[in-house]
């Protein structure tokens, strides 16, 4: 009996937001293999389910990306069906693209559930519409981590054209701030900060870019994954929620 894959992908935090197909092959799986972010109460859609936790955890050593995929073609081989359960959508910053890659060159039959990705269920949970008429006609998402290849990306493009919004950037966000002002950005541009978003802890900023390099994040929030996001469509938060948004919390 030859096994199967699915690599799917969780949402970006609340199980409610995983879909109707990952949470039927989690009902089905024998084993799961999952990351960190990932909600525990999507874990329990898997009640027959081995499971592993093969994510990265902050300070302690993680299992490279070539193990993963000798375990996803090993279970597989063994005749189970195997989850691997990514955070978000599995393509976008997941490695999904790499994992997929190993299936197929090991003739292991697989499926590719997509998920609710972050980058754009982040913000719209935080009242910000990716895109808005008249405001901004176009989304672009981007990584704030290897060797700063934001840099490029964010020199080469008009300020105010389209809404950048940056995943794995939270530390980088005073530099990326910098950047952008000293390329003629106005200070003025709406920015945000959405972490742990639909989740019961999501905190979010909502400030300028010029107050963008000092906002402060609480110390019971730092644990938490988090999204930059520069935009005229930030300030649309403003005019369609009022109560539900955590508000400018903390900028020193
Ligand atoms: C390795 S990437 C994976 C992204 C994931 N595949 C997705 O589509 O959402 C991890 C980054 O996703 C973002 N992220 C994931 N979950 C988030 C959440 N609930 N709220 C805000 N950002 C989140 C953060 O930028 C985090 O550093």
């Amino acid at each position: 009996v030859s096994g199967f894959v699915s690599l799917v992908g969780a949402g970006p935090g609340d199980p409610d937001l995983l879909t109707l197909a990952a949470a039927r092959a989690l009902e089905r799986a024998d084993l799961v293999l999952h990351d960190a972010l990932v909600d525990g109460r999507a874990l329990d859609l898997a009640p027959r389910a081995q499971r592993f936790f093969v994510g990265k955890r902050a300070g302690r050593h993680s299992i490279d990306q070539a193990t993963i995929n000798a375990l996803l073609v090993r279970g597989a081989r063994r005749g189970r069906r195997v989850v691997r359960l990514k955070a978000g959508d599995p393509f976008v910053f997941g490695r999904g693209g790499e994992e997929a890659i190993a299936l197929a060159e090991a003739g292991v039959a697989f499926e590719v559930i997509p998920g609710v990705s972050s980058a754009l269920a982040g913000p719209a949970s935080a009242g910000i519409p990716v895109t808005h008429r008249g405001l901004a006609s176009g989304c672009l998402v981007l990584t704030g981590q290897p060797d700063r290849a934001w840099r490029s990306v964010l020199g080469a493009l008009p300020p105010r054209s389209v809404t950048v919004v940056l995943m794995m950037a939270l530390g980088a966000r005073a530099e990326i701030a910098r950047f952008a002002l000293d390329r003629g950005w106005p200070a003025d541009l709406p920015a945000a900060l959405v972490l742990g978003a639909t989740s019961p802890r999501a905190w979010s900023w909502r400030g300028d870019l010029g107050g963008l390099g000092a906002a402060e994040i609480p110390a019971d929030c730092k644990d938490l994954p988090g999204l930059v996001v520069l935009g005229d469509v930030v300030g649309v938060a403003e005019r369609i929620r009022t109560e539900e948004v955590p508000r400018d919390h903390a900028i020193a």
